[in-house]
């Protein structure tokens, strides 16, 4: 059971006090009579409609953040402000980062209170691909580019595993990895004698950062978004050491 002004706004009909203001206009039926009740506890088995629409009850919320620099990926931080911080007017209990992006990494953060998901994203098995846009102290050589996606040693018991490098028409790096180590980006460009001074990351898996996505700016995935990243952790192979591209 659990309250109807919190299932509405799991159901991203909008923010608690929102989904209050719809309830006590009688916008809101349970099993067909109006509810002006927000504190009204309801089942998965109770019909939820706003305007006549039916509302599903949703027991998993997907959001993807534009984290901008500055911001720590943690849930809650006595000193510094954190990704959490930055999912306003939603209800955030139980949502957590997937994965960790540095306090001076911009880019695309998934949050979830998927557990399940977000374990299987992150399993190193699983090799999900993560893309980012790295600005180098020097330019980086064909060779470097070769080292990069080959894989180097960065301190570590193996070295990394295969992956794609190329640069983009400013001559910015971008690196496509399946691991996700410890500061692996800016450890590979200490690698190969270079140093991060800018970094983003552009894709974790099949979901791409948005351009009209706003640094800062949060949205709940689409159910297509959803689907395709249950896909990128179907099947994986046990034994699958590396992955051709
Ligand atoms: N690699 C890094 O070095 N930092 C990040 O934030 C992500 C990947």
């Amino acid at each position: 059971m659990l309250r109807l002004d919190k299932l509405l706004a799991d159901a991203g009909k909008g923010t608690r006090s929102q989904v209050k203001e719809y309830i006590r206009r009688g916008r809101v039926t349970v099993n067909d009579g109006v509810c002006k009740k927000p504190e009204q506890k309801v089942s998965e088995e109770d019909l939820v409609c706003l305007d006549g629409q039916a509302v599903g009850y949703v027991r998993f919320r997907y959001y993807m953040l534009h984290k901008p620099q500055g911001v720590i990926t943690a849930t809650d931080d006595s000193r510094d402000k954190t990704v959490l911080d930055l999912l306003t007017g939603i209800n955030t209990a139980h949502i957590s980062p997937v994965g960790r992006l540095d306090k001076d990494t911009e880019g695309l953060l998934l949050l979830t209170n998927d557990g399940e998901l977000a374990h299987r994203l992150l399993s190193p098995k699983r090799h999900v691909d993560k893309c980012y846009l790295a600005r180098t102290e020097k330019p980086l050589s064909e060779a470097d580019l070769q080292a990069l996606e080959a894989g180097v040693d960065i301190g570590d018991e193996k070295p990394t595993l295969p992956a794609r490098a190329c640069l983009n028409q400013d001559g910015a790096l971008l690196l496509t990895i399946r691991e996700g180590r410890y500061h692996q980006v800016k450890r590979m460009l200490q690698a190969v004698g270079n140093q991060v001074i800018y970094l983003k990351r552009l894709s974790f898996g099949s979901l791409k950062l948005p351009e009209d996505l706003e640094i800062g700016q949060f949205r709940a995935l689409t159910k297509d978004e959803q689907e395709r990243l249950q896909h990128d952790v179907a099947g994986y192979n046990a034994g699958e050491e590396s992955l051709p591209f």
